[in-house]
């Protein structure tokens, strides 16, 4: 069976102090559940220490697809893993539609991220307008599609997609179990297509106002394999909760 993962994507929050109490909260909460919490650079240092030796794995946000030299305000795969991340988040939709990023860029970081040895959480995922043109299945497609002409199937044996419907991130609305589970299952039935074995053990993570009260009835869907969780990671009892839904 598949494993399920839930892990946080602090976005750009937190302090030493929030953190150091929502850390503190979640460790002993969460012993023996597989989870991650993806946190600003520069509390990396932080995450290592406070989660070392437990069962929650830390990671960042975004990376650059460089690995080293006059790239002012940039940091590598490398320097993540000097810090003993585990995860890094490429192609966030804010990344993707805030920053610029194109699928093509998302590929370079999803390859900087595993030629390091981190696993990329690639996120994919369709815009209002885009699900009401009835193209989300294109969408995903596309950004899918060029991750796997720059890396290949088989490197997806080593990292997890994240399906989240730009609508739904921080506006309360969830896509409904039904209409997640049908976008999971186009995703796996795309990689399948290529690769049968890779697509039965690739992680498919749902994000998207995940939170306590309706990460039960996503995580039982058949193809959705835990979350990507934003405002919810940051709130301990609602973190744990959907963390203790997916394991169960
Ligand atoms: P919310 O859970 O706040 O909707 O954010 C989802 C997200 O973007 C996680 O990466």
């Amino acid at each position: 069976m598949r494993k399920k993962l839930v892990a946080g994507n602090w976005k750009m929050n937190g302090s030493l102090a929030e953190n150091a109490a929502l850390l503190a909260a979640i460790k002993p909460a969460l012993a023996g559940i597989e989870a991650a919490v993806c946190v600003p650079f520069p509390y990396l240092a932080q995450a290592q220490a406070a989660l070392a030796g437990s069962s929650i794995a830390w990671g960042a946000q975004n990376l650059s697809d460089q690995a080293k030299g006059a790239y002012t305000g940039e940091v590598s795969a490398s320097m993540l893993r000097d810090f003993a991340c585990t995860y890094v988040i490429v192609g966030h939709s804010e990344r993707r539609s805030l920053y610029g990023e194109s699928d093509e860029l998302v590929a370079k970081k999803y390859m900087a991220a595993q030629a390091a040895g981190l696993v990329p959480i690639l996120c994919v995922g369709e815009s209002l307008a885009e699900r009401e043109a009835g193209v989300t299945e294109q969408v995903v497609a596309r950004q899918l599609d060029a991750v796997i002409a720059a890396a290949g199937v088989a490197s997806l044996a080593n990292a997890v997609v994240a399906y989240e419907p730009v609508w739904a991130i921080g506006t309360g609305k969830t896509a409904s179990p039904e209409q997640a589970q049908a976008v999971h299952a186009f995703i796996r039935g795309k990689v399948a297509a290529l690769d049968p074995a890779v697509a039965a053990g690739l992680v498919i993570q749902y994000g998207g106002s995940v939170k306590a009260s309706n990460a039960a009835e996503l995580m039982t869907q058949p193809d959705i394999d835990g979350g990507l969780i934003g405002g919810a990671s940051l709130v301990a009892d609602e973190f744990i909760a959907i963390c203790r839904a997916a394991a169960n």
